[in-house]
């Protein structure tokens, strides 16, 4: 463990890691340059950071998804850890709201957005492929290294998946995306004393500079892309679209830091125009828009995964780190409405697998058996427990041409708290 600049406790950091993030710092800080005095927005600073092709923390060979089981240091730590990596009983009880959705359909085709290490891939295909065996598992990844491993992992179901390089032109069918949105770069802004919206951008500051970079930009060290990296902050005044967006949203607070996903919005959007017909289930860790801008949550909901430690300290560590924000779902529900979408459910995680018959599933287990049933039970805790990801995780449902109601929303439907 050691103290970070802003004194929060990180942990040990391996060589091979901090080469990487020095090459990722010097990528960005070559970004910047080009950019010019004011910087880059943080959108696309993040944007970088996380899925540059070289230098990118979803480029990079280290394992990210892990076991928090594994000894603190060993290559099976990973960063942090997702659902379908916990128990394979997320994957099959999701697998219960999907098989309607495709009979209902016709059509047996899945599309999965970022699927990570295939795990949810693998779940699914295993609870599906014995009631549809022409089953379509289609995979779309931004992240190669990601793709590389779901390709060798799921290769023992041939044909069965294949992976998208671009959005499909048309689609008929189920599209999931578990914690796709909340990996997405998001516009950073602040509320000014003054009552101005201003967007953060990430700036490169000579490390021997003492001035306010939150006020003042610092253009030699912007200038000189080999310089020491020290990235900071830089408020921009906002242009009108962000303006306009973030007074829609919250009252002026001054001091106000938060994010919007734009990129998420427009990627719900884009559902209405490429979706032909099916339903979209996108599962992340979110709120609706009153609970998002909370006066109380001043700061946002920006943070980082360092193997297995959380932290705010996003300019820290890029390459290396996973960065990410909560997800706004009224915003999404918002964009699907626009987009002539149909919010069909909104509902947490715990509500959502309960509705699809978890513990029906699980009663199967032999409890006698008492090592292989705390074996399973202990994850599956996690997923439904209030004060992990029960609560905290939401499914969203979006959907075009159906006319079906989903098991998954049958009792605690949100919709109206969005
Ligand atoms: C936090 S990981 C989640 C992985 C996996 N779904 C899971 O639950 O374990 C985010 C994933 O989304 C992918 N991703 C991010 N933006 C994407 C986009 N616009 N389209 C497709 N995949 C994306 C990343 O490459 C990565 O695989």
């Amino acid at each position: 463990m050691r103290a970070d600049p802003s004194g929060a406790v990180l942990p040990q950091i391996q060589e091979a890691a901090q080469r990487y993030s020095e090459n990722a710092r010097h990528k960005l800080a070559g970004l910047i340059y080009e950019a010019g005095p004011q910087g880059l927005p943080f959108a696309r600073w993040m944007q970088a950071a996380l899925y540059d092709p070289r230098t990118g923390y979803y480029a990079g060979a280290p394992l990210k998804f892990g076991d928090t089981t594994a000894a603190a240091g060993s290559a099976l730590q990973g960063d942090f850890v997702t659902a379908p990596e916990l128990t394979p009983w997320f994957g099959r009880a999701l697998a219960r709201q999907i098989s309607p959705i495709l009979t209902h359909l016709n059509t047996p085709h899945i599309l999965e957005f970022g699927a990570g290490s295939g795990a949810l891939a693998e779940h699914i295909l295993q609870a599906l492929l014995p009631d549809f065996p022409e089953l379509q598992y289609f995979i779309l990844d931004i992240s190669p290294d990601l793709t590389q491993r779901q390709k060798q992992r799921l290769a023992p179901f041939g044909d069965r998946v294949q992976w998208l390089h671009s959005l499909p032109t048309g689609f008929t069918g189920c599209i999931i995306a578990n914690e796709v949105l909340d990996a997405m770069p998001v516009t950073l802004f602040e509320w000014g004393e003054d009552g101005h919206v201003y967007e953060l951008h990430v700036i490169n500051k000579a490390v021997n500079k003492t001035d306010d970079a939150s006020t003042e930009t610092d253009s030699q060290a912007n200038q000189d892309p080999a310089a020491v990296s020290h990235f900071d902050f830089l408020r921009v005044p906002a242009n009108a679209l962000l303006d306009q967006a973030v007074r829609a949203r919250m009252p002026a607070l001054p001091g106000y830091r938060s994010e919007i996903n734009l990129q998420g919005e427009s990627w719900v959007a884009g559902l209405g125009q490429w979706l032909d017909r099916g339903v979209a289930l996108l599962i992340d860790y979110g709120f609706p828009a009153g609970e998002y801008y909370h006066p109380q949550r001043s700061q946002g909901t920006l943070m980082c995964h360092l193997l297995h430690h959380a932290h705010s300290q996003v300019l820290h560590f890029p390459g290396i780190q996973d960065i990410t924000a909560h997800v706004d779902f009224t915003a999404m529900a918002d964009a699907a409405l626009a987009a002539d979408l149909e919010v069909l459910g909104y509902t947490s995680q715990a509500r959502f697998l309960l509705n699809c018959g978890l513990l029906q599933m699980l009663s199967d287990l032999d409890p006698t058996d008492t090592v292989r049933y705390t074996r399973e039970i202990g994850p599956v805790q996690k997923l439904l427990s209030e004060a992990e990801m029960g609560e905290l995780f939401k499914v969203l449902a979006v959907g075009k041409n159906v006319d079906m109601d989903l098991d998954g929303f049958a009792t605690g439907d949100r919709r109206h708290r969005l």
